[in-house]
């Protein structure tokens, strides 16, 4: 799909979060993160959106769920399909961040990863699904350490458009 990206940090086995929190708070990856989607829509399951607790300000807040969600300053869609058809009238890059099943359901539809990887692992109930790195190009963003953390924020560029 045009101009979509996904954007997650990720430990070192792939883990995403645990009891539908964040592994980490690493605050260069968070400023990474509003710096990177500020101005564009994202796109999460509702498990994501309940564990922000609140839309995320100066974005397009989209929402996928079975159910209602009563919240103002949000779009919900109900399956997959019609997100897509939305999606796809939207110019501009978009991100999907979360959680592991929205990642899994676009991996092979974005062009571009925001992946900050963690050089550590913790345990997780939630993983990014395994892709194959060969078939992107990728570069070094930022590489860190925060709080005795080390991470490397890399950008994966699709080397064959899925256009
Ligand atoms: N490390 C990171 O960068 C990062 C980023 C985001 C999230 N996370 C973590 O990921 C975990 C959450 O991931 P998750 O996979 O459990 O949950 P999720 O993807 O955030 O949300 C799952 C929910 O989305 C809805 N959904 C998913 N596919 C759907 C479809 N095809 N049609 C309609 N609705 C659909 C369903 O909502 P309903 O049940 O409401 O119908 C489903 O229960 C948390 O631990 C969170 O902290 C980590």
């Amino acid at each position: 799909m045009k101009n979509l990206s996904i954007i997650a940090c990720i430990s070192q086995d792939f883990g995403l979060g645990l009891d539908n929190q964040l592994l980490w708070q690493i605050k260069p990856d968070m400023r990474f993160f509003r710096q990177t989607t500020e101005g564009h829509p994202v796109v999460m399951g509702s498990k994501t959106f309940r564990s922000i607790g609140r839309p995320l300000p100066h974005r397009e807040n989209i929402i996928l769920s079975r159910q209602e969600i009563d919240s103002p300053d949000i779009k919900v869609f109900h399956d997959q399909s019609a997100l897509d058809a939305y999606l796809e009238t939207l110019d501009g890059e978009k991100f999907i961040i979360g959680g592991a099943s929205l990642y899994n359901a676009y991996i092979d539809l974005a062009d571009k990863l925001y992946l900050t990887e963690v050089a550590a692992s913790k345990p997780a109930d939630t993983y990014f699904p395994t892709f194959d790195k060969s078939k992107y190009h990728r570069k070094i963003l930022q590489s860190d350490t925060y709080e005795g953390i080390t991470f490397e924020i890399i950008e994966y560029t699709r080397k064959e458009s899925n256009l």
